[in-house]
């Protein structure tokens, strides 16, 4: 049993048929192995990727052998200031707008006693109000770092992961209140002094931030982000150092731990991701629950298994069952599934309820009866008690897709909305963070009269060309590249021209955001990372993780699912 063999198991994997993907395995299966069944042994290092989900097949060898292959990226070490890579690859003539954009990137790099840390939000020298756009944001270098690492270049991500790992060590306080001791900060600032020559780091948790909210995603991307090195680099040991398992845990015992829960979502405040404003998205919002599942799966594959990481990959079993379920079922939404929840009864007591959560028919918007094509779905933003919002978000619907949340038809039916409602969600700059803006007194009560997120505006429905990334990612995973080239056509016609702002405004996203900034670093580093990833789609493997086959979703109704 699982204590009985503790000295040993470090070196002990589950027993493997050679050419065999672990990836085939069930998770339950997998883990029940690892902690009751006979063992044989085999080498150390492979314990990474052991527990992903697809990514190795187990031959003795070090080198991921999936079907995105060659994850040691080719110029690994290079510096940061050198041409990219991808540029000197390129089989075909690239288009001007990359040079610009490594350029416009690499300006962007933000340097902690001469090693490159990050990237900074916006170099906006137009703007007068720097808030805190000069500062080096969690979720905003991700698709930074993510082109660095397409780019063969791991070191400024790796500074990064340990320069924030730090952080996360850092007392956190907001008045007389302490946060929990895994929150991961929302961002960072250098600050130089050039007269003592010195370099000191601040770190902001939500103690700074505007309406003082925590943010729950932070944690989410670095473990993403930690996964991304490691699969792109072929270096395990970062992640089986003592300093990041414990970082992983540490964000694991926050979302993990047990509480009045009735679901197995995540219940949030509004404002604690992307959408770090009031917008109506507290309670159980899309874009957390699916970095959520996507951080679960990552996290698996990483920690070591001794007796506390076994404890912690089990419990992360349990909660991706529960949760997988819970979204699958409840969250999706089809023609099928309106249509039934339109018919809904109210008022059911009991175990025998069909519509759970009492959602009244009449609470569903007028918008969605002709938004909802016949083919198609997506998850809806939120589910809780009496109360579903319809609203479309980009962000938590590619990364279902990318995490495996979604089922592959579920996958297929997002990208058949995407497809279907090219102008409402696309427009003429993708990508609409969600939809539709909420107008009039519904925008006055849920944002409570927010002047940046006006209807069609920031968040409130505008087109956010950092979101294009995911898209292309998506769209590779589901086998739709010209859905994602299509997009890429739009943002290059714009972008550069436009100065690389922040956000677009208008129902097609036409005009450049009202206070968006310009030169806008995750504008230029996601266009990158969609171009690079087009080229080559074996950098995907990065990203998404493969469908893991046993934990299907149950049987519904809905054509989408069946198709
Ligand atoms: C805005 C965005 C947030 C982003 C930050 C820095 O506050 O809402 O998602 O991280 O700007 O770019």
């Amino acid at each position: 049993m699982v204590n009985g063999m503790d000295g040993a198991h470090e070196m002990v994997l589950c027993k493997v048929e050679p050419q065999c993907s672990i990836a085939e395995a069930d998770d339950f299966e997998r883990l029940s192995r690892l902690l009751d069944r006979p063992r044989v042994k085999i080498e150390r290092k492979l314990s990474f990727d052991e527990r992903s989900l697809s990514e190795l097949s187990v031959t003795g060898n070090l080198r991921p052998v999936d079907s995105y292959d060659s994850m040691c990226s080719p110029g690994a070490g290079r510096s940061v200031l050198d041409t990219p890579v991808s540029l000197a690859r390129s089989s075909f003539e690239p288009h001007p707008m990359v040079g610009e954009a490594w350029d416009a990137l690499r300006r962007s790099i933000v340097f902690f006693r001469g090693q490159p840390v990050g990237t900074i939000a916006a170099i906006d020298h137009a703007s007068e109000e720097v808030l805190n756009y000069d500062q080096v944001f969690v979720r905003d270098f991700v698709p930074s770092a993510m082109a660095f690492l397409m780019n063969g270049e791991p070191d400024i991500v790796k500074n990064f992961l340990l320069k924030t790992l730090h952080l996360q060590s850092w007392e956190k306080r907001i008045d007389r209140f302490k946060l929990g001791e895994g929150v991961m900060p929302a961002s960072f600032k250098v600050n130089h002094d050039p007269v003592r020559k010195t370099d000191t780091l601040v770190a902001d948790f939500g103690e700074s931030t505007i309406g003082r909210v925590a943010p729950v995603d932070s944690g989410f991307w670095w473990i993403i982000l930690l996964r991304a090195y490691t699969k792109s680099t072929g270096d395990l040991s970062l992640a089986e150092t003592p300093e990041c398992q414990k970082g992983m845990k540490l964000i694991l015992s926050l979302c993990l731990s047990e509480g009045f829960d009735t679901f197995p979502t995540l219940l949030c405040a509004d404002g604690c991701s992307m959408i770090d404003r009031r917008m109506g998205v507290y309670g159980y919002p899309i874009e957390i629950q699916a970095l959520f599942f996507m951080a679960l799966r990552c996290a698996l594959a990483m920690l070591k298994p001794d007796v506390e990481g076994k404890e912690f990959m089990e419990r992360i079993l349990t909660r991706l069952n529960a949760l997988g379920y819970h979204m699958r079922s409840y969250f999706w939404l089809d023609f099928q599934q309106l249509n039934d929840i339109y018919c809904y009864k109210t008022e059911e007591y009991s175990h025998t309820a069909v519509n759970k959560f009492n959602v009244i028919p009449d609470s569903i918007p007028d918008w969605i009866f002709d938004f909802m094509p016949t083919r198609g779905g997506y998850f809806v933003g939120n589910v809780s008690p009496a109360k579903m919002d319809f609203r479309w978000f980009a962000l938590g619907n590619c990364i279902a897709i990318l995490s495996s949340l979604a089922t592959p038809e579920q996958s297929v039916a997002i990208m058949d909305l995407i497809e279907e409602r090219w102008e409402e969600l696309v427009g003429v700059m993708p990508l609409k963070i969600s939809y539709p803006a909420l107008e009039g007194d519904e925008w006055s009560i849920v944002t409570g009269c927010d002047p940046k997120n006006t209807r069609w505006s920031y968040h409130n429905g505008g087109s956010w060309p950092v979101l294009l990334w995911l898209l292309t990612a998506a769209c590779i995973k589901t086998g739709r590249p010209q859905i994602a080239r299509r997009a890429i056509e739009l943002a290059e016609s714009r972008l550069w021209k436009d100065g690389w702002p922040e956000y677009y405004d208008g129902k097609l996203g036409r005009y450049i955001g009202k206070q968006a900034r310009k030169f806008q670093t995750w504008s230029i580093a996601g266009y990158l990372v969609s171009k690079m990833m087009l080229e080559d789609p074996s950098h995907l493997g990065m990203i998404s993780l493969e469908e893991d086959k046993v934990k299907k979703p149950p049987i519904r109704r809905s054509a989408s699912w069946t198709a």
